[in-house]
């Protein structure tokens, strides 16, 4: 029988999981298909646990329920110290985050070291949160710079558990960001046309790496201003991929093809 997979969020139409995922069933052969599922607060747990007695393989859980989602089911140790879970799996019963690890996964396939470098992380929201404690448990250095300064210090507090991390406002940003090795952007600046970077050329070089979560537009203005130094870019989807890939072998046991899954989502953007 087929098994079903799916993402519950909302709103959730925009999502790239069901092609990214259907492509890997598809090139695995694997009679499987992934669906998304508009779900609001109020009837997310009636939802994940008639997802379950359906007999659905697992869900993804994104925005506003990755946080609500470990309340639900019994998240492993990552999912519990992040707060937040975007993988379920119903055959474990378990609540998984691949966020951190698929930002990871995106900078070590793009070549990036992290271990003892300096990472500047722009924001200190829901994203921010998985991304650092990514970073953190990796070994690098992390300064978290963000418009609310209280945020950035309450976020560095509780994420230096995990490693070398610090907060800071965005003030003198063009010398924090010469300070590092890497730039992260967890904000939503970029995704409007009129976006103004808030990292801009002049501040970066060529030894560099800017990563932007941000996937729409796929280059944004901050790595276009990354491009126009010289500097290594990042995108989105490369993040978005291999957290798919890593939701997909926790349910299936099967590592899929990352390549077919990114090309796929490029192509649907
Ligand atoms: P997400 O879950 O996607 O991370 P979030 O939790 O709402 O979303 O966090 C958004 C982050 O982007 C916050 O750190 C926010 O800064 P504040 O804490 O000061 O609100 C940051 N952010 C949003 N819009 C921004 C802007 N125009 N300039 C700078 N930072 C911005």
């Amino acid at each position: 029988m087929m098994t079903i997979y799916g993402v519950v969020g909302y709103p959730v139409e925009h999502s790239l999981s069901p092609v990214m995922h259907n492509a890997a069933f598809k090139a695995l052969d694997m009679d499987c298909a992934y669906h998304k599922f508009e779900v609001k607060g109020e009837h997310l747990q009636d939802a994940i646990l008639g997802a379950r007695h359906l007999g659905f393989g697992g869900l993804n859980v994104t925005i506003p329920h990755k946080e609500a989602a470990i309340r639900i089911i019994e998240p492993d140790r990552t999912a519990l110290e992040i707060g937040a879970a975007n993988t379920l799996d119903f055959r474990q019963m378990k609540a998984f985050n691949t966020d951190a690890a698929g930002a990871i996964d995106a900078l070590r396939d793009s070549g990036v070291e992290l271990d003892n470098k300096g990472v500047l992380v722009l924001g200190a929201g829901g994203a921010a949160r998985a991304v650092v404690y990514g970073l953190a448990k990796a070994g690098a250095t992390v300064t978290i710079a963000n418009r609310t300064t209280a945020k950035a210090a309450d976020l560095a507090a509780y994420m230096r558990s995990f490693g070398s991390v610090f907060g800071t406002s965005l003030d003198s940003l063009g010398e924090k960001v010469r300070a590092v090795d890497v730039i992260i952007n967890t904000t939503p600046v970029g995704m409007g046309w009129e976006d103004k970077p808030m990292v801009t050329r002049d501040m970066l070089d060529r030894s560099q790496t800017v990563f932007d979560l941000v996937y729409k537009p796929l280059e944004t203005p901050l790595l276009r201003e990354a491009r126009a130094a010289g500097a290594r870019t990042v995108d989105g989807l490369s993040m978005l991929a291999r957290q798919g890939a890593r939701s997909f072998e926790i349910w299936t046991g099967v590592k899929p093809p990352v390549d077919i899954m990114e090309r796929s989502a490029r192509d649907a953007l």
